[in-house]
């Protein structure tokens, strides 16, 4: 393992030898205390360490999806003749708030994260502030009526969703009520792993993709295919990233 030495940790990766599933990747960190394992889904643990999402996904692993994905909806958006600074964009799976800081370089005006752990929250509010305008800790499957309608309240034009579809992390159904809080017209942003919309999938995305376009509810502006990040394999993860609107759907 080649050990990363930041001042208040030293982080490890497996061998580039190594190969784990995605949902199985793994560092060990020391902050002092002696070296723990962590899965990169332990994203509470992994928030509490100021900075080490940044270094462990950004620099060592180079995620590219936050940039990718606000790229093309900023320039589907300006487009189609709209002002990013008159949006208002809900962000799913927000974690620390990477997401919300491009919005808010390409000009979005109001951005409302909401992710499932507090951990999340707490990290964008320590390590972003002020990027969320505000950020509800929620599970969206377990959603009552009255949360629903305060998250909503004053609807969104945007919805996003970046490196958070599938893997245990955002189910269909999460993602499906998420798409109800927006606003007819408006423009949905998501990054999915590539293979999550081939036939053979078993994540529901494939399905709930295909048949959003089917019925119409989606009308796919742009997309493209693009390396996420390295996985610790230090081989390419590929991702798509697709930009559309939600349309009212064909009757
Ligand atoms: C890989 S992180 C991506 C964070 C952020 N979108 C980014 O690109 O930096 C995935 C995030 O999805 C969140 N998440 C997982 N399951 C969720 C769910 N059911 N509802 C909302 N957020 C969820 C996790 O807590 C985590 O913060």
């Amino acid at each position: 393992m080649a050990v990363e030495r930041s001042s208040a940790y030293r982080l490890a990766l497996p061998e580039p030898t190594e190969s784990h599933e995605q949902d199985a990747e793994y560092c060990v960190l020391d902050t002092g205390e002696g070296w723990t394992e962590y899965r990169f889904h332990d994203y509470d643990a992994l928030y509490r360490v100021p900075g080490l999402y940044e270094n462990l996904f950004y620099e060592i692993l180079q995620c590219q999806s936050p940039p990718v994905v606000c790229d093309l909806l900023a320039e589907q958006v300006r487009g189609g003749g709209l002002d990013p600074s008159g949006l208002r964009v809900l962000d799913v799976g927000a974690g620390n708030g990477i997401v919300a800081e491009e919005l808010r370089t390409r000009g979005f005006g109001k951005v409302v994260g909401v992710d499932i752990i507090p951990e999340a929250r707490e990290a964008a509010t320590r390590d972003r502030p002020g990027v969320y305008d505000d950020y509800h800790v929620v599970d969206l499957t377990a959603l009552d009526d009255d949360r629903a309608s305060a998250i909503a309240s004053g609807g969104f034009d945007v919805l996003t969703c970046v490196a958070a579809l599938g893997f245990g992390d955002i189910p269909p159904a999460a993602f499906r009520a998420a798409l109800d809080m927006v606003a007819v017209d408006g423009f949905v942003a998501l990054t999915i792993r590539e293979d999550f919309l081939t036939d053979g999938d078993t994540s529901g995305f494939a399905g709930l993709i295909t048949s959003l376009l089917d019925s119409g509810e989606l009308e796919q502006l742009g997309s493209t295919v693009y390396r996420h990040r390295l996985a610790t394999s230090r081989a390419p993860l590929h991702y798509r990233a697709v930009v559309a609107r939600r349309r009212r759907p064909r009757a």
